[in-house]
């Protein structure tokens, strides 16, 4: 299905990587339905609100869909972060993490899944992070959000192998948005990490889709580094002890922040 032809339920609208999806989807000429917790007021736009923390996720998504009942394509690209030592991990911060970066995507797929199954073609995309594939120090709660995103996505596109509903997860890098605070943009200089424009990652995401890649892992040398993780984990164990002093720095600077 042409980028044109589909209704399209973009979660995390408003952030950097989401505003520069949603400006790809308007060139392209899809209908957009943006949802978040911040309604828009510009007036071509159609905005819907949407919890991902709530509790009542499930009923709003039944209100979305009794509204749009012709969505095909769902862009999962709202999240949050935190950057600090286990020990400095607040729990309501836990919590949030794992319900707005991994049960909500349980809970939109739950809702969608039987709806998208009776269109002729449709799409579920969830946007995770290398930190799914490589556990970063001072990401612990991220790093297993995005793991467990990485992990629910595999099974369901695996479950759903036998359907039309294309199940599409992208893994961007570092991206330059304000998800990463000036701490963490610093660390990463020092690292030397790259950090990506969100613009070229929301070409990226938009190409994945136009191609039904089920599977994209964005940046050089962080695919090689996934690969590395998979299949020798010491090796990439021993590369990140040697850059603990430099992150250990910045999570002592976090915390008397
Ligand atoms: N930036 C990076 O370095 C990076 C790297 C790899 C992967 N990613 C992933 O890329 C995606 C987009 O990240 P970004 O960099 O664009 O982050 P961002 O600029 O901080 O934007 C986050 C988006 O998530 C939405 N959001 C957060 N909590 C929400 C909630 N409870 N309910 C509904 N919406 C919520 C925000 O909406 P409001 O705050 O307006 O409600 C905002 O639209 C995320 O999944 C992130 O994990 C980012």
């Amino acid at each position: 299905m042409k980028l044109h032809e589909r209704k399209v339920l973009l979660l995390g609208a408003t952030g950097g990587i989401g505003q520069e999806v949603a400006r790809e989807l308007y060139a392209c000429g899809a209908r957009v339905i943006e949802a978040g917790r911040h309604i828009s007021r510009e007036p071509d736009v159609v905005s819907v609100a949407l919890d991902l923390s709530s509790d009542d996720l499930a009923a709003q998504l039944e209100a979305i869909s009794s509204e749009h009942p012709d969505i095909d394509t769902v862009i999962h690209c709202a999240g949050q972060n935190s950057f600090g030592s286990i020990e400095a991990t607040r729990l309501d911060e836990i919590d949030r993490l794992l319900s707005v970066n991994l049960r909500s995507a349980i809970v939109l797929a739950r809702h969608f899944v039987p709806r998208m199954k009776k269109q002729t073609h449709s799409s579920l995309v969830f946007v995770g992070s290398t930190f799914g594939h490589i556990g970063f120090p001072g990401f612990t709660t991220y790093c297993a959000s995005k793991a467990g995103l990485k992990g629910f996505t595999e099974a369901l596109r695996r479950e759903l192998a036998d359907t039309s509903i294309d199940i599409q997860y992208i893994a961007p890098r570092a991206t330059l948005t304000a998800m990463n605070n000036t701490a963490v943009t610093e660390m990463n200089k020092a690292l030397g990490t790259a950090m990506d424009p969100p613009e070229k990652v929301a070409r990226a995401i938009i190409r994945s889709m136009e191609r039904h890649q089920v599977r994209t892992c964005l940046g050089w040398p962080e695919r090689f580094f996934v690969f590395m993780n998979s299949l020798l984990p010491r090796l990439v164990d021993q590369s990140l002890r040697k850059q603990l002093p430099v992150i250990r720095k910045f999570l002592k600077q976090e915390m008397s922040s």
